[in-house]
Protein backbone atom coordinates (compact mmCIF):
# COMPACT_ATOMS: atom_id res chain seq x y z
CA UNK A 1 0.00 0.00 0.00
CA UNK A 2 0.72 3.46 -0.60
CA UNK A 3 2.65 5.08 2.19
CA UNK A 4 1.41 8.65 3.05
CA UNK A 5 3.61 11.16 4.44
CA UNK A 6 2.95 15.38 4.66
CA UNK A 7 3.28 18.68 6.52
CA UNK A 8 1.31 20.45 8.66
CA UNK A 9 0.50 24.15 9.22
CA UNK A 10 -0.70 27.14 8.38
CA UNK A 11 -0.06 28.90 6.10
CA UNK A 12 0.96 25.83 3.96
CA UNK A 13 -0.09 26.36 0.09
CA UNK A 14 3.61 27.84 -0.38
CA UNK A 15 5.74 25.49 0.99
CA UNK A 16 8.30 23.36 -1.27
CA UNK A 17 8.31 20.10 1.12
CA UNK A 18 5.90 18.37 -1.36
CA UNK A 19 8.08 18.94 -5.02
CA UNK A 20 10.86 18.13 -2.85
CA UNK A 21 9.95 14.99 -0.90
CA UNK A 22 7.78 13.50 -4.20
CA UNK A 23 10.65 14.15 -6.04
CA UNK A 24 12.92 11.72 -3.82
CA UNK A 25 10.11 9.39 -2.93
CA UNK A 26 10.09 8.78 -7.21
CA UNK A 27 14.20 9.05 -7.57
CA UNK A 28 13.98 6.28 -5.04
CA UNK A 29 11.26 4.40 -6.62
CA UNK A 30 9.57 4.20 -2.70
CA UNK A 31 5.73 3.43 -3.03
CA UNK A 32 4.88 6.63 -1.08
CA UNK A 33 3.26 10.49 -1.61
CA UNK A 34 3.28 13.19 0.49
CA UNK A 35 0.94 15.98 0.84
CA UNK A 36 0.50 19.59 2.27
CA UNK A 37 -2.40 19.85 5.15
CA UNK A 38 -3.67 23.03 5.90
CA UNK A 39 -4.32 22.58 9.32
CA UNK A 40 -5.47 25.71 12.00
CA UNK A 41 -4.49 25.78 15.63
CA UNK A 42 -7.51 24.93 17.06
CA UNK A 43 -8.03 21.73 14.76
CA UNK A 44 -4.28 20.34 15.76
CA UNK A 45 -5.66 17.85 17.82
CA UNK A 46 -7.71 16.58 15.65
CA UNK A 47 -5.83 16.36 13.06
CA UNK A 48 -3.11 14.06 14.73
CA UNK A 49 -5.76 12.16 16.08
CA UNK A 50 -7.09 11.35 12.09
CA UNK A 51 -3.12 11.01 11.05
CA UNK A 52 -2.71 8.35 13.82
CA UNK A 53 -6.24 6.70 13.07
CA UNK A 54 -5.32 6.33 9.18
CA UNK A 55 -1.36 5.04 9.93
CA UNK A 56 0.19 8.17 8.58
CA UNK A 57 4.17 6.99 8.02
CA UNK A 58 5.25 10.67 9.16
CA UNK A 59 4.90 14.02 8.97
CA UNK A 60 6.68 17.76 8.89
CA UNK A 61 5.27 20.13 10.82
CA UNK A 62 5.66 23.91 10.23
CA UNK A 63 4.34 27.94 11.62
CA UNK A 64 2.32 27.58 13.86
CA UNK A 65 2.40 24.20 15.35
CA UNK A 66 5.71 23.12 16.06
CA UNK A 67 5.49 24.07 19.99
CA UNK A 68 1.86 23.20 20.48
CA UNK A 69 2.72 19.63 18.78
CA UNK A 70 4.79 18.29 21.62
CA UNK A 71 2.11 17.33 23.97
CA UNK A 72 0.21 15.53 21.33
CA UNK A 73 3.34 13.06 20.70
CA UNK A 74 3.80 10.08 22.22
CA UNK A 75 7.44 10.79 22.28
CA UNK A 76 10.11 13.47 21.61
CA UNK A 77 13.77 13.06 21.14
CA UNK A 78 16.06 14.71 23.59
CA UNK A 79 17.27 17.77 21.38
CA UNK A 80 13.92 18.76 20.11
CA UNK A 81 12.59 18.29 23.86
CA UNK A 82 15.41 20.84 25.05
CA UNK A 83 14.35 23.20 21.70
CA UNK A 84 10.87 22.57 22.60
CA UNK A 85 10.08 22.43 18.87
CA UNK A 86 9.17 19.23 16.50
CA UNK A 87 9.45 19.69 12.71
CA UNK A 88 9.35 16.21 11.95
CA UNK A 89 6.84 13.22 13.47
CA UNK A 90 8.25 9.54 12.68
CA UNK A 91 4.76 6.78 13.25
CA UNK A 92 7.20 3.87 14.66
CA UNK A 93 4.62 0.85 14.90
CA UNK A 94 1.32 3.49 15.90
CA UNK A 95 3.60 5.51 18.08
CA UNK A 96 4.55 8.67 16.80
CA UNK A 97 7.52 9.99 18.00
CA UNK A 98 9.00 14.24 17.22
CA UNK A 99 12.28 14.94 16.38
CA UNK A 100 13.83 18.83 15.28
CA UNK A 101 15.65 18.69 12.56
CA UNK A 102 15.99 22.20 11.81
CA UNK A 103 19.00 22.85 14.03
CA UNK A 104 20.76 19.80 13.03
CA UNK A 105 19.87 20.96 9.26
CA UNK A 106 21.97 23.77 9.41
CA UNK A 107 24.50 21.85 11.05
CA UNK A 108 24.79 19.20 8.19
CA UNK A 109 24.96 22.98 5.67
CA UNK A 110 27.24 24.65 7.28
CA UNK A 111 29.82 21.63 8.19
CA UNK A 112 29.96 21.71 4.12
CA UNK A 113 31.50 24.97 4.40
CA UNK A 114 33.05 25.40 7.34
CA UNK A 115 37.05 24.47 7.23
CA UNK A 116 37.82 23.69 11.07
CA UNK A 117 36.30 21.36 13.30
CA UNK A 118 33.18 22.27 14.17
CA UNK A 119 33.60 21.88 17.87
CA UNK A 120 36.31 24.37 17.67
CA UNK A 121 34.67 27.08 15.84
CA UNK A 122 33.44 30.21 17.61
CA UNK A 123 29.82 31.27 16.95
CA UNK A 124 27.79 33.99 16.67
CA UNK A 125 24.01 34.15 16.66
CA UNK A 126 21.82 36.94 15.25
CA UNK A 127 18.25 36.88 16.76
CA UNK A 128 16.73 34.69 19.32
CA UNK A 129 13.19 33.30 18.09
CA UNK A 130 12.68 29.80 17.26
CA UNK A 131 15.24 29.59 14.21
CA UNK A 132 17.63 31.03 16.80
CA UNK A 133 17.29 28.16 19.19
CA UNK A 134 16.75 25.36 16.95
CA UNK A 135 20.18 26.48 16.48
CA UNK A 136 21.94 27.55 19.40
CA UNK A 137 20.79 24.44 21.08
CA UNK A 138 21.51 21.84 18.32
CA UNK A 139 25.23 23.20 17.95
CA UNK A 140 25.57 23.17 21.81
CA UNK A 141 23.92 19.45 21.85
CA UNK A 142 26.85 18.40 19.21
CA UNK A 143 29.74 20.28 21.28
CA UNK A 144 30.13 23.61 20.01
CA UNK A 145 30.44 25.44 23.41
CA UNK A 146 31.56 29.17 22.49
CA UNK A 147 28.09 31.00 20.93
CA UNK A 148 27.37 34.30 21.72
CA UNK A 149 24.35 35.95 20.55
CA UNK A 150 22.99 39.20 19.18
CA UNK A 151 19.28 40.26 19.69
CA UNK A 152 17.13 43.54 19.78
CA UNK A 153 15.39 41.96 23.09
CA UNK A 154 17.88 41.07 25.91
CA UNK A 155 15.54 38.81 27.63
CA UNK A 156 14.82 36.37 24.46
CA UNK A 157 18.71 35.41 24.08
CA UNK A 158 19.13 35.55 27.81
CA UNK A 159 16.18 32.93 27.84
CA UNK A 160 17.90 30.64 25.03
CA UNK A 161 21.22 30.71 26.85
CA UNK A 162 20.22 29.54 30.24
CA UNK A 163 17.45 27.11 29.59
CA UNK A 164 19.91 25.07 26.99
CA UNK A 165 20.87 21.86 28.82
CA UNK A 166 24.11 21.99 26.92
CA UNK A 167 27.35 23.49 28.84
CA UNK A 168 28.46 26.66 27.10
CA UNK A 169 29.97 29.70 26.96
CA UNK A 170 27.86 32.36 25.83
CA UNK A 171 27.87 36.24 26.01
CA UNK A 172 24.53 38.76 24.89
CA UNK A 173 24.87 41.41 23.04
CA UNK A 174 22.79 44.13 21.57
CA UNK A 175 22.77 44.68 18.01
CA UNK A 176 24.66 47.88 17.91
CA UNK A 177 27.26 46.04 20.08
CA UNK A 178 27.81 43.66 17.90
CA UNK A 179 29.83 44.92 15.18
CA UNK A 180 32.82 45.45 16.91
CA UNK A 181 34.75 42.26 17.55
CA UNK A 182 33.65 39.84 14.43
CA UNK A 183 37.05 38.73 13.96
CA UNK A 184 36.92 36.41 16.78
CA UNK A 185 33.94 34.52 15.11
CA UNK A 186 34.43 31.72 12.82
CA UNK A 187 30.76 31.21 12.27
CA UNK A 188 27.88 34.16 11.81
CA UNK A 189 24.63 33.71 11.53
CA UNK A 190 21.50 35.75 11.02
CA UNK A 191 18.54 34.17 11.95
CA UNK A 192 16.38 37.19 12.07
CA UNK A 193 14.19 38.39 9.23
CA UNK A 194 15.74 41.64 8.82
CA UNK A 195 16.55 41.37 4.49
CA UNK A 196 13.94 39.24 3.55
CA UNK A 197 11.76 40.32 0.43
CA UNK A 198 10.48 42.53 0.39
CA UNK A 199 12.98 45.08 2.77
CA UNK A 200 15.74 43.55 0.52
CA UNK A 201 18.45 46.47 1.73
CA UNK A 202 18.08 45.72 4.86
CA UNK A 203 20.96 44.07 7.05
CA UNK A 204 20.94 42.78 10.91
CA UNK A 205 24.42 44.26 12.21
CA UNK A 206 26.50 46.10 10.16
CA UNK A 207 30.12 43.91 8.98
CA UNK A 208 33.42 45.43 9.48
CA UNK A 209 36.60 43.26 9.83
CA UNK A 210 36.05 39.88 9.38
CA UNK A 211 38.35 37.30 9.65
CA UNK A 212 39.37 35.87 6.18
CA UNK A 213 38.13 31.69 7.16
CA UNK A 214 34.60 32.75 8.56
CA UNK A 215 31.94 31.55 7.42
CA UNK A 216 28.51 34.16 7.08
CA UNK A 217 25.26 32.32 7.15
CA UNK A 218 21.81 33.76 6.57
CA UNK A 219 18.72 31.21 7.04
CA UNK A 220 16.99 33.45 4.42
CA UNK A 221 16.55 32.35 0.84
CA UNK A 222 14.40 34.85 -0.91
CA UNK A 223 16.45 36.85 -1.77
CA UNK A 224 18.93 33.37 -2.16
CA UNK A 225 21.74 36.60 -1.49
CA UNK A 226 20.69 39.47 1.09
CA UNK A 227 22.05 42.19 1.52
CA UNK A 228 24.44 40.45 4.48
CA UNK A 229 25.66 37.97 2.39
CA UNK A 230 26.32 40.07 -0.34
CA UNK A 231 28.51 42.81 2.25
CA UNK A 232 30.34 39.25 3.93
CA UNK A 233 31.38 38.40 0.75
CA UNK A 234 32.87 41.60 -0.31
CA UNK A 235 34.93 41.38 2.97
CA UNK A 236 36.28 38.26 1.90
CA UNK A 237 33.81 35.56 3.69
CA UNK A 238 32.63 32.11 2.59
CA UNK A 239 29.00 32.79 2.54
CA UNK A 240 25.99 30.39 3.04
CA UNK A 241 22.32 30.87 1.87
CA UNK A 242 19.25 29.71 3.53
CA UNK A 243 18.77 26.82 0.97
CA UNK A 244 20.97 24.68 3.03
CA UNK A 245 19.29 24.42 6.29
CA UNK A 246 15.74 23.81 3.91
CA UNK A 247 17.46 21.03 2.34
CA UNK A 248 19.02 19.30 5.02
CA UNK A 249 16.20 19.29 7.45
CA UNK A 250 14.31 18.04 4.74
CA UNK A 251 17.21 15.51 3.88
CA UNK A 252 16.96 14.17 7.60
CA UNK A 253 13.04 13.97 7.86
CA UNK A 254 13.74 11.62 4.70
CA UNK A 255 16.19 9.49 6.41
CA UNK A 256 14.25 9.54 9.58
CA UNK A 257 11.27 7.91 7.36
CA UNK A 258 12.99 5.94 5.31
CA UNK A 259 16.57 4.87 6.46
CA UNK A 260 17.71 6.36 3.00
CA UNK A 261 19.70 9.93 3.11
CA UNK A 262 18.85 11.48 0.09
CA UNK A 263 21.29 13.22 -2.85
CA UNK A 264 20.93 16.91 -1.22
CA UNK A 265 22.01 18.60 -4.62
CA UNK A 266 19.29 16.71 -5.96
CA UNK A 267 16.69 18.50 -3.46
CA UNK A 268 18.21 21.88 -3.78
CA UNK A 269 17.81 21.55 -7.85
CA UNK A 270 13.93 20.88 -6.62
CA UNK A 271 13.99 24.11 -4.37
CA UNK A 272 16.68 26.29 -7.02
CA UNK A 273 13.71 25.70 -9.76
CA UNK A 274 11.42 26.52 -7.26
CA UNK A 275 12.43 29.50 -5.91
CA UNK A 276 13.62 30.55 -9.72
CA UNK A 277 10.25 33.17 -9.93
CA UNK A 278 10.42 34.95 -6.53
CA UNK A 279 13.64 35.81 -5.62
P1 LIG B 1 11.61 32.55 13.79
O1 LIG B 1 10.72 31.66 14.62
O2 LIG B 1 11.48 32.35 12.31
O3 LIG B 1 13.02 32.50 14.23
P2 LIG B 1 10.73 34.85 15.26
O4 LIG B 1 10.45 33.99 16.42
O5 LIG B 1 9.70 35.83 14.85
O6 LIG B 1 11.06 34.01 13.96
O7 LIG B 1 12.12 35.58 15.56
C1 LIG B 1 12.58 36.59 14.80
C2 LIG B 1 13.88 37.17 15.40
O8 LIG B 1 14.23 38.23 14.56
C3 LIG B 1 13.74 37.73 16.80
O9 LIG B 1 14.93 37.51 17.49
C4 LIG B 1 13.51 39.22 16.55
O10 LIG B 1 14.01 40.06 17.55
P3 LIG B 1 13.26 40.25 18.99
O11 LIG B 1 13.62 39.04 19.79
O12 LIG B 1 13.82 41.48 19.54
O13 LIG B 1 11.80 40.33 18.67
C5 LIG B 1 14.34 39.42 15.31
N1 LIG B 1 13.82 40.53 14.48
C6 LIG B 1 12.83 40.47 13.57
N2 LIG B 1 12.64 41.67 12.97
C7 LIG B 1 13.54 42.52 13.52
C8 LIG B 1 13.86 43.89 13.33
N3 LIG B 1 13.22 44.65 12.43
N4 LIG B 1 14.86 44.42 14.08
C9 LIG B 1 15.53 43.68 14.98
N5 LIG B 1 15.28 42.37 15.20
C10 LIG B 1 14.30 41.79 14.49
Amino acid sequence: MEKIYGVIGSPIAHSMSPEMHNDLFQYYKLNARYHAFHVEQENLKDAIKGFKAIGISGFNVTIPHKVAILELLDEVEEVAANIGAVNTVVNDKGKLVGYNTDGQGFITSIKTKVKKELADCRVLLIGAGGAARAIFISLASVGVSNIDIVNRTAKKAEEIITSCNYTTVSSFYTLSEAKYDLEKYDIIINTTSIGMHPNIDETPISITQLSKESVVSDIIYNPLKTSFLKEAEKKGAIIDNGIGMFVFQGALAFEKWTGIFPDPLRMEKVVRTRLGGTT
